[in-house]
């Protein structure tokens, strides 16, 4: 079973890698990033966990963003009726195929969910419609709840549109 540990910058080339076979595999993210290592751990990434395999090998990521003063941070806080600094964004999550359908997908989201918990907030995400695999599993995990549409504009000048989900809140049944 592979163990979740907070991501080291020693981790960066293995996260880039796992992002690349996503793309391939997924089409996650639908518009292939110039700069992977920024996508996996942007300037605005609050906390970060791998898996990591017995072999060593990494697994999955999962993050935390602050909440940003743009569409995806509007849509949020109007999601969720509080202020920035009582959400987190859940982003960046992905497991590799040689695992999939094994449960690190939900532990990765629990990790991060808890994380946010912990510091008194509510952890937040958005999900490409498109991306029908991933709008599934949010759909079942629990103390989620699909909350509101947005259309996000890519860097690229493309949209898309996505479903924000929410997941427990602090202090509530389902959260800490
Ligand atoms: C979404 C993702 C993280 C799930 O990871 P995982 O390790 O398979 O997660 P789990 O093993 O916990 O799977 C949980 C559920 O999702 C289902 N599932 C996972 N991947 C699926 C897929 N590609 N197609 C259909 N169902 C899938 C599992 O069968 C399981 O079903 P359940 O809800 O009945 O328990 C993984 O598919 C992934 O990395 N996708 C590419 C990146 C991506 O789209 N990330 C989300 C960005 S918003």
């Amino acid at each position: 079973m592979a163990t979740i540990r907070p991501k080291r910058a020693s981790d960066l080339d293995a996260c880039v890698a796992l992002v690349h076979s996503a793309h391939a595999s997924d089409g996650w993210p639908p518009l292939f990033p110039a700069d992977v290592a920024r996508f996996i751990t942007p300037p605005y990434e609050r906390s970060a966990w791998v898996a990591v395999a017995d072999d060593g090998t990494i697994v999955g990521h999962v993050a935390l963003h602050e909440v940003g003063d743009d569409a995806l941070g509007d849509a949020i806080v109007d999601a969720a009726g509080c202020t920035r600094d009582q959400l987190a964004v859940l982003a960046r999550l992905v497991t590799s195929h040689r695992v999939r359908g094994a449960g690190l997908g939900s532990r990765l989201l629990d990790t991060a969910c808890a994380a946010a918990l912990a510091e008194g907030c509510r952890a937040a995400l958005d999900v490409a419609h498109v991306n029908a695999a991933a709008v599934e599993f949010y759909e079942h995990r629990d103390g989620w709840t699909r909350a509101s549409s947005v259309l996000l504009t890519l860097p690229d000048g493309r949209s898309k549109d996505a479903w924000i989900y929410l997941g427990p809140e602090p202090g509530h049944p389902g959260g800490r």
